[in-house]
């Protein structure tokens, strides 16, 4: 019935975090080695993997958190339009979910190979960008963060930061929350004058009918039960306090702990079991346990099905906050008529639902229909997009055509 997408977020982080601990050793980086680490990590495998050029940058955002990114200059075949992309991965996972494919089959890579200047983003609190200016992120103040802190500080960074080392307005490319993001800043007028196009993959906004029972338990945990988790201001995947988190949701017969993936994301039709095990070593990363509870909240408080800011749990705290008693909504009949839109959805997708994705679409049925294109794909889930086996011939050749009109 319905889901959040912080219960969707939560559960894919909890089935990740079962699965990592049953069927492997834990990551090889801890998150304090990665602290310290050279971000290379992402490079490395561009590089030493798959032989492509790769740079290495460290963007600081308004408030103080040090963002890595990731640069492919060029790619190993094709031409050379320079045409910068930025890709944003979402929650619980870093930049490095692009490379998890062979080359052929990884968006990043293709785009490389076929001319585009490609940019990754990590979000911060992910294992590459973990640092701030102050803050060490074993302090819980450095977790005191909701997706409205993307909107506001990394989005922003991350996308100055590209448009002036390229000169050049950039198209983006976002996987589900990284949807969410991209779509609010666009409401608020944000970035419109630095993006030439956006593609969507498995577009979130709403969550009302988020169809994982995991998700629908995880988020009903975030919002009423906190105190299961209560103290913990990073949701560590890998740590313990969220291992017990999950153990006591997986004691619903509802939840098949097992099968995580399935259970999270929906039934993924062309997931290769290589790349799969790939993901699970590397994945997932942690966010802030508040960032959790925000999705959550756009799940079960929903007020009049709309999408808003962090709610701080009383209308005292919300005034304090916004200056009102209620949190402030995005409205995303308002982003631009004419931004070139690409959106692709699943029909077997349990996190970006298609009833919800159809709401969206009708906040944006005024826009320029030149401008929108609109794919749906019956047989892929919400990993499909990014790790599907034969998202190249599906999705990626119509993205590449649709960043050449716009
Ligand atoms: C699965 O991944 C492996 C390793 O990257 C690759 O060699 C193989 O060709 C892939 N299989 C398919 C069907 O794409
Ligand atoms: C990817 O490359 C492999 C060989 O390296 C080839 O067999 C396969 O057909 C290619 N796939 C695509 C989608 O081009
Ligand atoms: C969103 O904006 C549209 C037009 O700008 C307006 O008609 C609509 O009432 C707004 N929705 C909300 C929830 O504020």
């Amino acid at each position: 019935m319905m889901s959040l997408q912080a219960s969707s977020n939560l559960t894919a982080c909890l089935a990740l975090v079962v699965l990592t601990y049953s069927h492997h050793a834990l990551a090889e980086t801890t998150n304090d080695q990665a602290n310290t680490a050279q971000s290379t990590g992402i490079c490395y495998a561009a590089e030493i993997m798959h032989g492509y050029k790769c740079q290495e940058y460290d963007v600081t955002t308004a408030d103080g958190y040090i963002l890595s990114l990731q640069r492919f200059p060029q790619g190993k075949t094709g031409g050379s339009n320079k045409q910068p992309v930025l890709l944003q991965h979402g929650v619980l996972v870093d930049g490095m979910t692009w490379l998890f494919n062979p080359a052929n089959q990884s968006l990043a890579l293709i785009l490389a190979d076929n001319g585009y200047d490609v940019w990754i983003a990590n979000t911060r609190g992910t294992r590459y960008s973990r640092r701030h200016v102050s803050l060490d992120s074993s302090n819980p103040d450095y977790w005191d963060w909701t997706w409205d802190a993307l909107v506001a500080h990394d989005l922003p960074a991350t996308i100055d930061f590209v448009y002036e080392q390229t000169g050049q307005k950039l198209h983006y490319v976002g996987h589900s929350l990284g949807t969410l993001v991209a779509l609010t800043s666009f409401s608020e007028g944000k970035h419109v004058d630095k993006v030439k196009s956006a593609a969507l993959l498995s577009p979130i906004a709403y969550l009302n009918h988020m169809t994982t029972a995991l998700g629908v338990l995880a988020a009903r945990a975030f919002v009423g039960e906190i105190t299961t988790i209560a103290g913990f201001a990073e949701f560590n995947p890998k740590g313990e306090p969220v291992a017990n988190f999950l153990k006591v949701l997986c004691l619903d017969p509802q939840v098949n702990c097992l099968d995580l993936i399935t259970a999270l994301t929906g039934k993924n039709c062309c997931l290769n079991t290589t790349t799969v095990d790939l993901f699970l070593k590397n994945e997932p990363q942690s966010t802030a346990t508040k960032n959790l509870v925000h999705l959550a909240q756009s799940k079960l408080t929903i007020r009049d099905g709309r999408l808003a800011k962090y709610d701080y749990g009383s209308t005292d705290f919300n005034q304090k906050h916004y200056g009102d008693s209620q949190p402030p909504v995005y409205n995303l009949s308002n982003i631009p008529h004419d931004l070139p839109l690409f959106l692709s959805y699943g029909g077997q997708d349990s996190l970006s639902d298609v009833k919800d994705v159809e709401k969206l679409l009708d906040n944006l049925k005024l826009h320029d229909v030149d401008k929108i294109n609109i794919q749906y794909i019956e047989d892929f889930a919400h990993s499909d997009f990014i790790l599907g086996t034969t998202a190249k011939d599906i999705v990626y050749n119509q993205i590449m055509a649709f960043f050449k009109r716009h």
